[in-house]
Parts: C-alpha cells; structure tokens; sequence
C-alpha cells in the first residue's frame, strides 16, 4: 500500500499540513542592546501618541518585502542571496514619525543612509536574478513602534544607535495577537 493509501487507513500519522507559501521579507533584526533601546523609545513614544505598542520581539527594519513565496522556493532563495559587497556599518535612528493613513508611529532616519538604500539595491538585483518578485515601490526605511495609534505633535527623540552588521529573512505567521516571526537565515555583512 502507498504512503497516501495507509494515511487513509490511519495506519501512518500524516502530519501537520506545510504551508504551501510563506510570508517573507529581508529585515534587519536588531542586536538585544539596540532591541531594548528601540523597545524603550517605543513606550516613550506610546505615551505621546497611543496605540498599540509593538511586541519587543517583533522590532525590526524591513529592506525588501517579499510576500507570499511557494515554499518550494524557500531553498533557491536561501542559496541564491550571497556575495552582498556591502560592509558592516552605523544607523543613527533619530527621527520619529507618524502616517495618518495606516496610522504606524514609527521611528527612522532624518539623513539618508548611502549604505543601507545600497544594500537594499543589492538585494533587489539579486532577487531580480533569481526571478522572486518583490515589493518594487521606493523603500522608506522605517521601524514600527505603534500601530492603530492616533499620533500628534511630533516629539524630539533621543536617538538610537545601530551597529548593524548582518541581514536576515523572515517568515512572518499571523496570530491573534499580532505577527510572529521565524528569522529563516541570517547573513553576515562583510565586504568582499
Ligand atoms: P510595516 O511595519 O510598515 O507594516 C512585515 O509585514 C514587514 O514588512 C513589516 O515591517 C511591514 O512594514 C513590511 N512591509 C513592507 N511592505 C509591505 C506590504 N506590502 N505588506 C505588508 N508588510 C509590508
């Protein structure tokens, strides 16, 4: 009798369900110092503007949105993406930020960072090579702290540091109380 035939029979257990897609995108994923710098400007900045705050485990700056990938891809995605001629290098997280129309409070970068719209543009030609499809519209590099939050004045922050020096991807699952996230890969900055 085939695999499938004993399933049936319930002679064999068959297993929890894989997803036929995941829900991917590139991200860098903070350090836990910088983590609990970036939760702790998420509390200030809920005391201003409200909303639902972002779980600390879930802080993050996406590079590249993905979306649903077949899972079948996952592999050539995970080999595909290497040699990014990017080195290590500083984020200076120093401006806060609120958009009406999906109401994010969010923290991000008053100076454009060279390095990192080049890391995104790596990443995007080589996702291009590999024919996965991506998110295309301008990247607006940003951290989410808030949700559903009202917003208001614009506060001053103090800002926070990054010493960023790897990528990595990430699966997003969707629960009751917000994303959860499987970091698939992480990749170390190192110019070649
Ligand atoms: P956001 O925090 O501003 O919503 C997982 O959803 C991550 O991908 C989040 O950082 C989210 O940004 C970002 N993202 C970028 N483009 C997206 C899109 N079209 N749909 C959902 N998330 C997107």
């Amino acid at each position: 009798m085939t695999e499938s035939g004993l399933a049936e029979t319930g002679l064999i257990e068959s297993g929890p369900a894989k997803p036929a897609t995941r829900r991917l995108f590139f991200a860098l994923w903070p350090d836990d110092a910088t983590r609990n710098a970036l939760n702790r400007t998420g509390k200030w900045l809920h005391q201003h503007w409200g909303g639902r705050r972002m779980r600390a485990d879930t802080l993050h700056l996406t590079l590249v949105f993905l979306g649903d990938l077949p899972a079948a891809q996952i592999d050539a995605l995970l080999q595909g993406i290497q040699n990014i001629p990017i080195g290590a290098f500083e984020l200076n997280l120093d401006q806060t930020g609120h958009w009406p129309h999906n109401r994010i409070g969010w923290l991000g970068l008053s100076q454009p960072s060279q390095t990192l719209e080049s890391l995104v543009r790596a990443l995007r030609d080589q996702l291009r090579i590999l024919d996965i499809p991506f998110d295309a519209r301008p990247h607006t590099p940003h951290i989410t702290l808030l949700r559903k939050a009202p917003g208001g004045a614009a506060p001053e922050c103090l800002p926070v540091n990054w010493g960023v020096d790897r990528f990595v991807l990430v699966a997003s699952n969707p629960q009751a109380d917000g994303a959860h996230y499987d970091v698939l890969q992480t990749w170390r900055l190192a110019k070649q």
